[in-house]
């Protein structure tokens, strides 16, 4: 039986109207949705969701609102530590000789996307089919693909620029009307040629399109790049700024932290929050759904904050159980990177070497005659983010080593508990199984990618290594909510990680000794160089100098099955409790081959979709699955559902 759901609109009157960035006095005390973080995500959602005038949402972000620096709008003056989470650490990790390690990320309205390297990839088809694999149909490639489109405006480079940098795309895979601006930078450094040809020649072909799906190989990396005027299109702007004066129903109160999701029974029902810099509690209350978007490490800390964690960890701090959920802050995953150091012998250095990515930094002459050319005319160096360069390569496993089935062999033989903590629950044992097979079953594609080579055109290469079987953890370490969690990210604890690593490194390594890259006579600097020959040595130096995040951190709060040590549902609604979603890259279950931005705007664009109107009868929503009421986006206010029974349909109060 449908029924008709009444008409029930929030009365605006509530909030101030025309007042989108609200402080403590002005900010309200009751919204359909509120939202904990405002990073892309966070954004993102209160966006759509707001489209709607009757729905209501309040975005609470920890950090502040830019300036618009330079460092933050302009590439070629990226200054990330402008908005760095103050002062996070690692614990000891023991797969890296046992250091403690600083580890970043964003603290600041648009989060990520404010401070983040504007690389634009999407991961590849195996990465979210195998998300989908893990019980989230909907999430396939296929599923996902709309999303891509919907969240970005691609805008053309000048095609005989792009001819003559090798810069290509496939206008089918690329979206039109979206609101993240998706472009290429205008100049590139003369040696990155050097780079592209040396991998060419190792037979790394140039891809038509890294959107498409499968890129591995060669290709320029696509650039969150208003191209207007060449400045980083970020969160705040285009899913906020742009809709400031439209939106009296969208507010962000920024310089703010959630520290508890409060629950009326197992209901969630608002949230408190105080001044980042500390200060007197408040109270927000959701009349539909909280929203936890606070980024991987913190929305498991605010989950364990309030109630919602492993028991023994909640005990210890005489957090009172709201949900058993010895999961919440397990499957820490990131994409650990290595820098691979290069002194030039300045007798053979290439005529083409100079400039290069460094020059900027090194040159202040240079800098500036660069810096004048963007502000008047948009173009040149300035358009590509500082110490990158504008072309990457990206490998699958088999791309990487032909040993790679004496890898996956010996994966396959290691005891997958071995792999985690001697006292893990069944369900996360459960589920990383699942994880790992379908990791393997990816090694073993030559479509998907497992890691990622970059040469910035100055004195070091990054190695990316995108999939890791490691598993990390987040962990309260107080009940004070301004203290930062435990972070275990485990790095290379599973040995297999560190084989990976290492063919990645090979191939690195066979891209610099190709003719193309040998004109510039890079060497192989310490710690590295020639004298490290065989894994064990490679690996010994590694476990120094891997870091072991790239900000990538993701999937603490896993959409998979309860039976599988998951989270949230794949609808992303938290187990055991109802109105609680998880909107950010927590949600993800496991790593893809790319970094996140692109796939955090698309699978924002799919969570905040608010479900259609059935029918002739606008009010009426597809509401219920089940015995319990599992409400899908709700237009209106909806807290109580009656006549729901085994109908797929309920009123809502
Ligand atoms: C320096 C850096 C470089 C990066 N480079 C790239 C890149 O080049 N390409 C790429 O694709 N990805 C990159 N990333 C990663 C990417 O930006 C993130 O994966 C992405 O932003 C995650 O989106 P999110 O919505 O999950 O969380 P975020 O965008 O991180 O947003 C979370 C927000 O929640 C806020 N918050 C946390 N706790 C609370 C609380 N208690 N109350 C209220 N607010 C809270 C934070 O301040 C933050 O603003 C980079 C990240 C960083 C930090
Ligand atoms: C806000 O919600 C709370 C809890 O549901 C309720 O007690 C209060 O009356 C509401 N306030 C307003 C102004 O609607
Ligand atoms: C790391 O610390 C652990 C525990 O203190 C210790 O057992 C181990 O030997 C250390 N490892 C290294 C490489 O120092
Ligand atoms: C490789 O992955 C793609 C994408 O998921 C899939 O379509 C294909 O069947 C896989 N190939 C093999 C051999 O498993
Ligand atoms: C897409 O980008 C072009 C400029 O490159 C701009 O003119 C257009 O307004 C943008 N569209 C959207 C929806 O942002
Ligand atoms: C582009 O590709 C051509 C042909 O392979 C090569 O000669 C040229 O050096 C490349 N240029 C860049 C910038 O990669
Ligand atoms: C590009 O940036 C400018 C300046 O911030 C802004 O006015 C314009 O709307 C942006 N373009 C798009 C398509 O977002
Ligand atoms: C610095 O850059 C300027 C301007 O491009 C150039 O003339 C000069 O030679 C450079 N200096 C050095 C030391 O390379
Ligand atoms: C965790 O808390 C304990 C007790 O307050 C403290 O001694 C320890 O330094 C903290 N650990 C970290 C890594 O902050």
């Amino acid at each position: 039986m449908l029924v008709v759901a009444p008409v029930t609109v929030l009365s605006l009157g509530l909030v101030p109207r025309h007042a989108t960035i609200v402080d403590r006095q002005t900010v309200g005390s009751n919204y359909t949705f509120v939202i904990a973080g405002g990073g892309i995500a966070g954004l993102t959602i209160a966006d759509r969701l707001t489209e709607d005038p009757s729905v209501s949402s309040l975005v609470l972000e920890a950090g502040p609102f830019d300036k618009g620096e330079d460092g933050i709008l302009i590439p070629g003056a990226y200054a990330p530590y402008l908005y760095f989470w103050p002062n996070l650490v690692t614990v000891p990790q023991a797969g890296l000789n046992n250091r403690s390690i600083g580890t970043v990320c964003a603290k600041v309205v648009g989060g990520g996307s404010a401070i983040n390297a504007m690389v634009f990839l999407r991961g590849d088809e195996g990465d979210y089919d195998a998300w989908s694999s893990l019980g989230n149909p909907g999430w396939r490639w296929k599923g996902l693909l709309p999303f891509f489109l919907k969240s970005e405006n691609f805008t053309r480079p000048d095609l005989t620029f792009a001819r003559a940098g090798n810069i290509s795309w496939d206008d089918s895979f690329r979206g039109n009307s979206g609101l993240v601006q998706n472009s290429y930078p205008n100049y590139f450094f003369p040696c990155s040629a050097n780079w592209w040809n040396a991998a060419k020649s190792i037979s790394l072909e140039p891809v038509k399109d890294p959107s498409s799906g499968d890129k591995q190989g060669i290709f320029w990396i696509p650039t969150v790049l208003n191209a207007t005027t060449m400045t980083r299109s970020y969160a705040r702007r285009n899913h906020d700024d742009r809709v400031i004066a439209s939106r009296p129903n969208y507010h962000v109160l920024a310089s703010n932290a959630v520290t508890k999701v409060l629950f009326r029974g197992k209901q969630a029902v608002g949230v408190n929050y105080v001044p980042s810099g500390g200060g007197s509690s408040s109270t927000v209350y959701a009349s539909n759904e909280v929203i936890l978007a606070a980024g991987c490490l913190h929305t498991p800390q605010l989950l364990q904050l309030s109630g919602i964690g492993p028991p023994k960890l909640l005990r210890k701090f005489g957090i009172s159980i709201v949900v058993d959920l010895p999961s919440a802050g397990k499957n820490l995953q990131d994409q650990p990177t290595l820098t691979v150091p290069y002194t030039s012998n300045p007798a053979s250095v290439g005529a083409n070497l100079e400039p290069n990515s460094g020059t900027l930094l090194s040159n202040a002459t240079y800098n500036a005659e660069q810096r004048a050319l963007y502000d008047s005319a948009g173009k040149g160096p300035h358009t590509i983010v500082s110490t990158l360069s504008t072309n990457i390569g990206s490998l699958s496993l088999r791309g990487a080593t032909a040993a790679y089935k004496q890898i996956v062999a010996q994966a396959r033989a290691r005891t997958p508990a071995d792999s985690l903590p001697a006292d893990v629950e069944p369900t996360i044992l459960e589920g990383y199984k699942a994880q790992r097979s379908l990791i393997l079953q990816q090694f073993e594609n030559s479509t998907v990618g497992v890691g990622a080579i970059h040469w910035g055109t100055a004195d070091s290469a990054v190695i990316y290594h995108e999939k890791p079987l490691s598993r990390g953890s987040v962990a309260i370490n107080s009940t004070d909510p301004l203290v930062d969690p435990l972070i275990y990210y485990m790095t290379v604890t599973d040995p297999i990680d560190l084989q990976v690593y290492t063919a990645l490194f090979r191939k690195h390594r066979q891209i610099f000794s190709a003719p193309a890259m040998r004109a510039l006579d890079p060497v192989e600097a310490s710690p590295f160089g020639a004298q490290l020959v065989t894994e064990d040595e490679i690996a010994g130096v590694m476990r120094d100098q891997i870091n072991p995040s790239n900000a990538h951190q993701c999937c603490t709060a896993a959409m998979m099955p309860r039976e599988l040590g998951g989270v949230a549902s794949s609808e992303q609604k938290v187990y055991g409790v109802a109105w609680l979603r998880v909107a950010d890259i927590s949600f993800w279950p496991m790593q893809i081959a790319a970094a996140p931005t692109a796939t955090m705007y698309a699978s924002a664009e799919k969570v905040g979709v608010p479900p259609k109107p059935l029918g002739f009868f606008p009010d009426l929503f597809l509401l219920v699955t089940g015995t319990q009421p599992r409400s899908l986006w709700l237009r209106t206010p909806c807290r109580t559902m009656t006549d729901c029974g085994a109908a797929i349909a309920c009123r809502c109060h």
